[in-house]
């Protein structure tokens, strides 16, 4: 874990808004990842979030646009650069969303693993609807409902600290629901079965997530170096599949991200904002062990 990533207590939800309390973790392993997002405070994910207010935890897609960069010798070159991964980050949430299909302003939506709310806000920009977000992590929830109220799009746009696995929502209730970046800290039928359980007939599941390639045989000595950076655990596109297939969630796209995604990789290893992590993603991507991937899925 990064030096910046600090040690809080999970079980100390000390959330500012009612709507956003629940126990403490199902499990010691929740605990972890919800200490692990309490104390997350990189600046790859703040300095791009304040770029316009849409703070995302997720990865970039999308062509570099080499003179929005500039000179690398101009003062402004760092911020000029942190501004470009910035809309690539935010060319990926617009592309999950382009995936969810026809959705109306009364239409309710589930972001499940929503993080500091980038994508929440983002959707409900772009569909007037109601998003609901559920995380782990109360800071993130007490921060994604900071940024609602300064939106003043708070009674559209909420986030709960709550395990997506089994979350307070009506059966049928959703639209569309999606896990950006968020499904390789569950197990997947369980997973499925939820989204499956939430979301009306006919309703759209999408997920962008990096996944082990079966092709390549075994997840690689890099996608062991991701599992362990993130204390995740990384699935197949196998597992996917099948998990989707067993929990009625029927794939209508599967698009391979992860050319469109390396442009950014590399762009952001030559940034002052490295994590230290970023050539295990760009090997990875490169030897075909793993895959950026878009799965959109109709619930039938
Ligand atoms: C990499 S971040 C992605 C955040 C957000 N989707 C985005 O694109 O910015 C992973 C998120 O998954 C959430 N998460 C992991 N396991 C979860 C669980 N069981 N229930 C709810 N949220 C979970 C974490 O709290 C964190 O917000």
């Amino acid at each position: 874990m990064d030096a910046s990533v600090t040690s809080t207590t999970s079980t100390e939800l000390t959330a500012t808004d009612a709507s956003v309390l629940i126990p403490g973790p199902a499990t010691p392993y929740q605990g972890d990842i919800a200490r692990y997002w309490d104390g997350e405070a990189r600046p790859v994910n703040l300095r791009l979030g304040d770029v316009d207010g849409l703070y995302h935890h997720h990865y970039g897609i999308g062509d570099v646009d080499h003179s929005a960069l500039g000179d690398p010798e101009d003062s402004e070159s760092e911020k000029k650069l942190i501004a470009e991964l910035h809309r690539l980050e935010s060319a990926q949430a617009d592309v999950l969303l382009e995936h969810l299909g026809d959705i109306g302003r009364d239409d309710t939506l589930v972001d499940a693993g929503c993080g500091r709310g980038g994508s929440m806000v983002m959707a409900h920009q772009r569909f007037g609807c109601k998003v609901e977000g559920v995380t782990l992590s109360a800071k993130q929830a007490d921060f994604a409902n900071r940024r609602a109220h300064e939106l003043r799009i708070q009674d559209h746009v909420r986030a709960r600290v709550c395990n997506m696995l089994s979350t307070p929502f009506e059966t049928g209730q959703a639209a569309a629901s999606w896990n950006n970046e968020s499904s390789m800290y569950v197990d997947l039928q369980d997973l499925f079965a939820e989204h499956s359980r939430i979301l009306e007939v006919g309703g759209r599941y999408v997920t962008i997530t990096g996944c082990w390639n079966p092709r390549y045989g075994q997840p690689s000595k890099w996608v062991s170096q991701i599992n362990a950076h993130f204390e995740c655990n990384i699935h197949s596109r196998r597992e996917y599949l099948r998990a989707m297939a067993d929990n009625r969630l029927v794939p209508q796209a599967v698009v391979d991200l992860t050319p469109a995604t390396l442009p950014y990789w590399e762009l952001r290893a030559t940034s002052s904002l490295v994590t230290g992590i970023e050539d295990a993603f760009i090997n990875s991507y490169k030897d075909g062990s793993f895959q950026y991937l878009l799965i959109a899925a109709d619930r039938v």
